[in-house]
């Protein structure tokens, strides 16, 4: 029987060992895949004006969004507190998500400014990004970007200091899924 402590401690070596060969072997030892989300997609839609679409109403991302929380216990708490529990190293992963919903709003300006501050970098990743970019729907933008990000956090930010993310497909789209059912709910009216 596993104690919850030791998977901590082999999630630890996990992502060790994975950080030191990524940097081993140059940035990009993994091909990356083109952004897509086979399996799970929620189409872009037809032109026009859409409301943006929670996929978590669909049943098989809400089954998802669940194997994604024990997965992300597992990989994840060793950085991020998750209901309260797990490391300190870095902010709760609540927080960050909810922040990360926040800067997707303006992610156009920080594309904008990466342009001018740092080119190669945009270069690099342009595909990717100008997808993220394009893409209208908070959700699917948000789904675009972690899939970058998660395997390469610096993919569009050269001071992201989270340490890339080991995911196969599955994983991914668990991980993604449990991620967007962090979103904050609008603040409740106040009642006095
Ligand atoms: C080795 C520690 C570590 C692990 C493991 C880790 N993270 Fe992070 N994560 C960080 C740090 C540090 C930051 C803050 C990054 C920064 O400020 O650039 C961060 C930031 C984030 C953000 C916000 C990024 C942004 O710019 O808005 C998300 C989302 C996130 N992590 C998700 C995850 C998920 C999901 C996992 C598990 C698959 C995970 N992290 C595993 C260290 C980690």
């Amino acid at each position: 029987m596993l104690h919850s402590r030791s998977l901590l401690v082999i999630g630890l070596i996990i992502s060790l060992l994975a950080v030191t060969t990524l940097s081993g072997s140059g940035q990009d030892g993994t091909p990356s895949p083109p952004a897509s989300t086979d399996g799970g997609e929620v189409e872009s839609g037809d032109a026009g004006e859409k409301a943006d679409k929670n996929p978590l109403e669909d049943p098989v991302w809400q089954s998802r969004a669940k194997l994604g929380k024990m997965l992300a216990k597992k990989r994840c708490v060793i950085c991020h507190k998750i209901d309260g529990k797990g490391g300190v190293l870095s902010p709760p992963m609540e927080e960050v998500v909810a922040k990360r919903f926040k800067s997707m709003t303006t992610y156009d300006k920080h594309v904008e400014a990466l342009k001018k501050t740092d080119p190669p970098r945009y270069q690099a990743s342009k595909a990717k990004i100008d997808k993220i970019v394009d893409e209208k729907d908070r959700y699917q933008k948000l789904v675009l970007w972690l899939q970058s990000y998660l395997v390469k956090p610096t993919f569009d930010n050269g001071q992201a200091k989270m340490t890339p993310q080991i995911l196969n497909k599955n994983e991914m789209n668990q991980i993604i899924a449990f991620v967007l059912s962090l979103e904050p709910k609008p603040e409740p009216p106040k009642d006095e």
